[in-house]
């Protein structure tokens, strides 16, 4: 019988370090990885910085998709920009959806962090920035970096990044920063847009804390660990658009997983690695 469901395998900040993501695909054989940033860093010590397309080679060679967006520590230098951003473009989602291989699942992407130099939403979404877009910014300063943004704002997330996603939707959202169920450090901002989105998952790093809840609105949040594997099997049909989150599916009876005091109605598994 066919298999329907479209595996992804969630990657919390690598800093360099790969190796439980490559034994977690060997034994997962995910469809898809999904990244939350911070990519790459010396592992041990002055090792040197690795290419994020080195590091993921044996997925590339195995056929497994692998997107991902970006943290804050992925423009603190130019050889850490040039082994992220430059090594594997294609792979990088940011501000943008993207409809997965082989399903209809869609995945929306808001790399980097808030920055109160441009945009640092305290209370919601609606606060004001002080530059709406790269655009804004680069119209009212002189500071440039390779002709355009400074290099640090390459990390910094700007209202038209959320806006474009926030108007085409998505079944997840894979953010570097966290929402409010970080408490003081998470931003209800990203409640709302996952929520004007129609998604029903945020995923994020930045903060290396395992976390598996709800939001108040009913969205689960599953909080990456540092370098820690996170599986989802998914129906391949799309699930987004017109569903709810409190719906019952009963394609969700099947989890096998760890979402301690999560309805997982609309999931198929969660498993932690
Ligand atoms: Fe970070």
């Amino acid at each position: 019988m066919k298999n329907d469901d479209h595996n992804i395998l969630f990657y919390g900040d690598p800093h360099g370090n790969y190796d439980p993501l490559i034994t977690a695909c060997h034994e997962e054989r995910p469809d898809t990885v999904l990244i939350v940033g911070d990519m790459t860093g010396p592992k041990d010590g002055p090792d040197r910085i690795v290419p994020i397309r080195e590091a993921i080679a044996p997925l590339l060679r195995d056929g497994i998709e692998v997107i991902w967006t970006h943290g804050n520590h992925d423009t603190d230098s130019e050889e850490i920009f040039d082994a992220t951003f430059g090594s594997y473009p294609e792979g990088h989602l940011h501000g943008d959806v993207r409809t997965l291989a082989g399903s209809d699942l869609r995945i929306g992407a808001l790399g980097g962090v808030f920055r109160g130099t441009i945009w640092f939403p305290e209370m919601n979404y609606e606060d004001a920035a002080r530059f709406d877009s790269p655009e804004h910014f680069l119209s009212e300063t002189t500071s440039r970096w390779r002709g355009d943004l400074p290099l640090r704002h390459w990390s910094s997330i700007f209202p038209s990044d959320a806006e474009r996603i926030r108007k085409l939707g998505a079944d997840i959202l894979l953010t570097h920063e966290a929402p409010s169920s970080m408490t003081k450090h998470g931003f209800m901002a990203l409640d709302q847009l996952a929520d004007d989105m129609g998604a029903q998952m945020i995923v994020h790093g930045h903060h290396h804390t395992t976390f598996r809840g709800q939001l108040m609105n009913g969205l689960h949040v599953c909080g990456l660990a540092k370098a820690e594997p996170f599986r989802i099997k998914l129906p391949r049909k799309e699930i987004c658009p017109g569903a709810t989150r409190d719906s019952d599916d009963t394609r969700a009876t099947d989890h096998s997983g760890e979402m301690a005091g999560l309805s997982t109605r609309g999931y198929a598994h969660y498993a932690s690695l």
